[in-house]
Formats: C-alpha cells, sequence, structure tokens
C-alpha cells in the first residue's frame, strides 16, 4: 500500500497538482498525471522544433502542418544538417502555408491541382487513387469532381472524405486488385492517379527502381480498369528507367507526357507521367 502511494504523492508533489487530488481513485490520477506528462512533452518538442533543433532519437516530434511528423520525415530530421535545412524549407514553402490555409491535408494536393489544370482534365466519374494517405490527392479529386465515386487506396490510413471509398491496403499485396475489382464489379474507371511512394532507403537507384515498380504496377491494373478514353497520373523519378515506363504507355495511350507542376520541388528528382486516352490495346497487337 505504502509503496503504491508513495511514488503518486511525489509526483502530485512536483507537478503542482493539489493535494486534494490525491484523495481520487489511483486510476484516475495516474490518467491525470499522464496528462500532465504528455503536455510538458508537446511543449518541450514544440520548443526544439521552434528553435531549429536536432531531435534527438526515438522522441515523438510535431511539425506545424499537420501535428505529427512520420516515422520517414523523422528520420530525415534526426539531427543532420540536410534535416534542418528541409524543416526550414517546410517552414518557409509557400505551398506548405496554402495546403494549411486551404485545409489540405497535404501539400501535394498543389501537385495533382497544377496537373489537371495543365492537362485540361475536366471530367471524370469514377476515380482511383492509389497511394492517397493522408488524403491531399482524393480532396482535389473530390472538390474537383464532386459528384464522382473515389476509391482512394493506401497502406496508411487517411483523412474521411465525402462519395469516398477508403481501403487501407498494400497494393503490393496480389489479393487488392481482386478487392477493387470486387468494389468496381464491371464498371470501368475514368482517372487512375497513382502518388505511391515507398518509404525511400537514400540509395538513388533502389529507390527508383522501387517508386518505378509501384508506378508499373499501377499501369497493370490500368490496363485491366481503364475506360477507353480514360486517363492516368503516375508518379516516377528521375533515375534512368522513366523512359523505358514512358514508351510502355505511349502503347496504350494516345498522348503520354512528363509533368514537373511547380509544387514539386525544383531540386527533387520527382517527376509525373501523365497518359491520356487510353486506348485500350497494346498497338503492336493490332
Ligand atoms: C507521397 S505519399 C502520397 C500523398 C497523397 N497523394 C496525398 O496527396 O496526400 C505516398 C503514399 O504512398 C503510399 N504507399 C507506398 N507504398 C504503397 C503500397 N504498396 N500500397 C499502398 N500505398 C502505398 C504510402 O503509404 C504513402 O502514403
Amino acid at each position: 500500500m505504502l509503496t503504491s502511494y508513495f511514488p503518486l504523492s511525489l509526483s502530485c508533489g512536483i507537478l503542482g497538482i493539489p493535494k486534494k487530488l490525491s484523495t481520487l481513485p489511483q486510476k484516475s490520477l495516474y490518467f491525470t498525471l499522464g496528462h500532465s506528462l504528455h503536455f510538458f512533452r508537446f511543449f518541450f518538442n514544440q520548443k526544439r522544433l521552434l528553435a531549429l533543433k536536432p531531435f534527438p532519437k526515438n522522441k515523438r516530434i510535431y511539425n506545424d502542418q499537420r501535428g505529427v511528423v512520420t516515422q520517414a520525415q523523422a528520420s530525415h530530421i534526426r539531427g543532420s544538417s540536410s534535416s534542418i535545412r528541409w524543416l526550414k524549407r517546410q517552414q518557409s514553402d509557400p505551398y506548405t502555408r496554402m495546403a494549411r490555409e486551404q485545409g489540405f491535408a497535404a501539400r501535394s494536393a498543389f501537385k495533382l491541382d497544377q496537373i489537371l489544370n495543365s492537362y485540361h482534365v475536366t471530367r471524370a466519374q469514377l476515380i482511383i487513387d492509389l497511394g492517397a494517405s493522408p488524403g491531399g490527392w482524393t480532396q482535389v479529386l473530390h472538390r474537383r469532381f464532386p459528384c464522382a465515386h473515389i476509391i482512394s487506396v493506401d497502406k496508411a490510413p487517411m483523412t474521411p472524405i465525402p462519395n469516398t471509398t477508403q481501403l487501407i491496403l498494400d497494393f503490393t499485396n496480389t489479393n487488392t486488385p481482386r478487392i477493387i475489382g470486387n468494389i468496381l464489379r464491371d464498371r470501368k474507371i475514368d482517372l487512375l492517379v497513382s502518388d505511391m511512394a515507398p518509404s525511400f532507403c537514400g540509395h538513388k537507384q533502389t529507390d527508383h527502381i522501387r517508386l518505378l515498380a509501384l508506378a508499373e504496377l499501377a499501369f497493370e491494373f490500368g490496363k485491366l480498369t481503364l475506360k477507353h478514353g480514360a486517363n492516368a497520373i503516375f508518379k516516377i523519378n528521375r533515375g534512368g528507367t522513366e523512359s523505358q515506363f514512358k514508351l510502355l504507355l505511349q502503347q496504350y495511350f494516345e498522348r503520354v507526357c512528363y509533368a514537373k507542376p511547380d509544387a514539386s520541388y525544383k531540386d527533387s528528382s520527382e517527376l509525373f507521367v501523365v497518359a491520356l486516352g487510353f486506348i485500350g490495346r497494346n498497338r503492336d497487337d493490332e
């Protein structure tokens, strides 16, 4: 009894919690203490962020846009001078600010918005958004095509968006296309977008191959599900094999172009392939 009570009253003293509280049942006191500790941890991390100091390993950290920085971002931020540059760029980036002001889940929303504007993609009723989390692209699609049915797929959870079927699935899993197929039944899609990106390991060639593999997988799915005349957008990056992917798409679409929207950082190798007017069969087979 004494041993379980002692640390409790000591903690109350340190945290300045009124003594009356210690008459509450122990469970609720631990609850209160837990919340106080969370507050101090949050406050401490905010201070670090503002001071742009490197974060120690295994700490939960916060950014100014979405609250919690993801694992991938966290590993990017930890310690190095490039991470501090990344944070500074995030803070001064106009698209990050605009995303926050306009209620987008991610700044990447503007990449899709700019591509759709440039290529005059104005109509779509059935849309598939692959790699949709946290939801920026789906939000753009929903705002542009409010009556469309959007199927969003990602390994990670995403922001709830109306008229959207959200599937938390790994697209590389062999069952995933079958599950999406069951939802589609016999309907064909008007627009397929893929912003899927693997967790980058830092080895450029490996990252390039992994990203292209996801885009190719998305295209293989598109071959079976796209409507005649449909459009598709795939995220890829520069690294050597992007032209082969473009050549492949040229066999299936009337027009295929690379796109580098303004919202995509100039110094990143990120690139998009815009494929317009799905023909529906390989020209080589004709
Ligand atoms: C750049 S983010 C997408 C951002 C999103 N388009 C937006 O605007 O909010 C890339 C996403 O691809 C997802 N992803 C990567 N590999 C995947 C896979 N095999 N299956 C499903 N999603 C995957 C990641 O979970 C990540 O959320």
